[in-house]
């Protein structure tokens, strides 16, 4: 599906979704590259979701697990109907079993290892735009990264997202944004997230930093 369509149809959503800006880089980035198994840590409305879906339609190849929290519905429309609007809905398993997203990497990790399978061989690419919550993403990279296959991407969105200044009101999901401390709410917990757990760890080759607000990093290729 060509890029203008899916942007017409995300365009009309209301929030929470990525800015088409944002939505071409993750399109043509699953032009470019071509991944089959891709994984979407937060759905909301499924705007991304089109974004993906759209591009791995144009590929002629692949799927797309978007996963969120069971204790939230998104209505008017749900990810299932946005999917529906532009017949993009057989490329895409929405995944609503578990209240956090960590729950699901842990049990494809688990599932994986009880295989005798290489975990790493699960996703070629992870887009992780969810709870923007250091304790919550700082274990879905970790886990994320097991997960992915060699030469496959995460790419995190909001790095510059801080409590503070951008929370929608005085609970941001699961966060009391009260309850956090001074440095807490200010600090972009992203940047920390990308900064020392993505940047520092080995198993990536490359890293971008795009307009101080995208992070993507790619694991290296097997050796
Ligand atoms: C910014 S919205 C996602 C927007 C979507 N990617 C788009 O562009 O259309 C963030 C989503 O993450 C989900 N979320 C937040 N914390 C989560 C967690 N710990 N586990 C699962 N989903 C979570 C929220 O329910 C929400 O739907």
């Amino acid at each position: 599906m060509e890029f203008e369509l899916a942007r017409a149809v995300v365009d009309e959503l209301p929030g929470p979704h990525i800015r088409a800006h944002r939505g071409r880089m993750l399109y043509d980035h699953i032009r470019q590259w071509r991944p089959t198994r891709v994984l979407e840590l937060g759905t909301a409305r499924g705007g991304s979701a089109v974004f993906i879906a759209a591009a791995l339609r144009a590929n002629g190849a692949g799927r797309l697990t978007s996963v969120d929290s069971c204790r939230r519905e998104w209505k008017e429309p749900s990810a299932q109907e946005t999917l529906e609007r532009v017949d993009l809905a057989d490329l895409v398993v929405l995944d609503r079993s578990f209240s956090t997203y960590t729950w699901f990497l842990k049990v494809q990790l688990e599932q994986h290892l009880k295989k005798g399978g290489d975990p790493a061989s699960a996703y070629d690419l992870i887009f992780l735009d969810g709870a923007k919550e250091w304790s919550v993403d700082g274990l879905a990279v970790v886990l994320a990264e097991r997960l992915l296959a060699p030469g496959g991407w995460l790419v995190m969105d909001d790095l510059g997202w801080n409590f503070e200044k951008h929370s929608y009101g005085p609970r941001h999901y699961e966060v009391e944004v009260s309850g956090l401390s001074e440095t807490e709410r200010r600090t972009p917990h992203l940047r920390a997230v990308f900064d020392l757990l993505v940047k520092t760890n080995p198993a990536f080759a490359r890293l971008i930093d795009e307009d101080g607000w995208w992070g993507w990093a790619q694991k290296k290729e097997a050796s």
